[in-house]
């Protein structure tokens, strides 16, 4: 766990960079900002990553690289104002090539699964990668996550990252022209705000795979969730949504009022057997199209909370029930459900439900949605 405190923040971490004599090196942003962007690592095909640094008035700081867009770190303070990171993270660029499940990542174009990696527009039949037994996740073999991204500083508090994806590429059509602007704002929140436009007729569901621990350390069993969600989509064994929108009332999917993660999570319910605890996604309560709160999580021992905003209609709640131990980064073992995701998003396999919130994406629109993570204090 971090220990620094607000004051000591940039010195220190500028401090750390001189002292380890390593190659990185710092440059200027077209804020004029010196200490944002270090060279972090190589591409195997030799292209450059680099690491940007956003810092806010408050000493919240955030680490984001241009491959996959990945949020590396995250520090907000605890009750105490002592800094801490909680966000899972591995220790070096090469560590992401192994690759982890999608830590920190910016997923696309489809976040979540599809059924039987396929789908059809306009009476054309779209055969996608399949990287999930049957189905494809994330974007297939290799998403967003898995992409270099071209990343211009917007201030020292705000970093641009974009991406082509070509026609054709991981099996879906036309170009897709994406841009995500991460921000680091005042009010400690992190926000990020997706847009994308096509040249031809696709779907498209965009998030973000941050692995949260607001406590920085042990499991999230204790944390208290609270899900703003009447109504989750069940899933079959192989994680597909059924197509029903079920009421939660009376099920351990009814996070309506702040519930500890681990108070249900092992009971004998056929919903959470199959996804091995929670890994669904639920139907988020709304009263319009803007950004709305639609969940809560405050972990009691460190005193943090996080309140999750969102435009989007669906939030995945996954408690890292793959995690095995075998990853570690940040002095940390991510051990089974030691983070949580909540990966804001249309639902699940909306191409083949006809009857979900559409994912369609036509040339002349343009993709936009919002997402906030905003960080307080008991
Ligand atoms: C998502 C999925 C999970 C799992 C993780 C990555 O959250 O819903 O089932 O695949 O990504 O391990």
């Amino acid at each position: 766990m971090d220990k620094r405190k607000a004051s000591g923040v940039a010195s220190i971490a500028l401090l750390a960079v001189i002292s380890s004599g390593c190659s990185a090196r710092t440059a200027t942003s077209q804020s004029g900002n010196t200490d944002m962007k270090t060279t972090w690592g190589m591409t195997p095909d030799g292209q450059t990553v680099e690491l940007y640094t956003l810092r806010n008035s408050k000493g919240a700081e955030a680490r984001i690289m241009n491959y996959g867009g990945v949020l590396v770190s995250l520090k907000v303070p605890d009750r105490t104002g002592t800094f801490g990171d909680v966000v899972a993270g591995l220790d070096s660029f090469q560590d992401y090539l192994k690759p982890p499940p999608y830590f920190g990542a910016i997923i696309g174009r489809y976040g979540n699964r599809i059924g039987d990696a396929r789908f059809s527009l306009n009476g054309v039949e779209y055969k996608l990668s399949k990287n999930d037994g049957q189905n494809s996740l994330h974007g297939g073999a290799r998403g967003f996550d898995k992409r270099l991204w071209h990343a211009t500083p917007l201030s020292p508090q705000s970093l641009e990252l974009r991406y082509r994806s070509a026609d054709g590429e991981e099996g879906y059509p036309g170009n897709l022209d994406v841009t995500v602007k991460y921000t680091l704002t005042d009010a400690n929140e992190l926000r990020i705000d997706y847009s994308a436009t096509t040249d031809k007729e696709t779907v498209i569901n965009l998030t973000n795979h941050s692995y949260f621990n607001l406590a920085g350390e042990g499991d999230i069993l204790a944390h208290e969730v609270m899900i703003n969600a009447d109504r989750f989509t069940p899933i079959d064994k192989g994680l597909i949504p059924t197509g029903e929108l079920k009421d939660v009332t009376g099920t351990p999917f009814d996070f309506r009022t702040a519930t500890p993660i681990g108070k249900r999570i092992e009971e004998k319910d056929q919903q959470l057997i199959f996804a091995g605890g929670y890994d669904h996604n639920w139907v988020l309560n709304r009263t319009g199209n803007g950004l709305e709160t639609v969940a809560k999580v405050t972990d009691p021992k460190s005193g943090r909370v996080m309140e999750v905003l969102t435009t989007q209609p669906g939030l995945q709640f996954y408690t890292g029930n793959f995690l095995d131990g075998t990853l570690k980064g940040n002095g940390r073992t991510y051990t089974r459900r030691s983070a949580f995701c909540m990966e804001t998003q249309h639902f699940p396999d909306s191409p083949n439900k006809p009857s979900f919130p559409s994912t369609v994406l036509k040339p002349g629109s343009t993709y936009q949605s919002t997402t906030v993570y905003r960080f307080s204090t008991l």
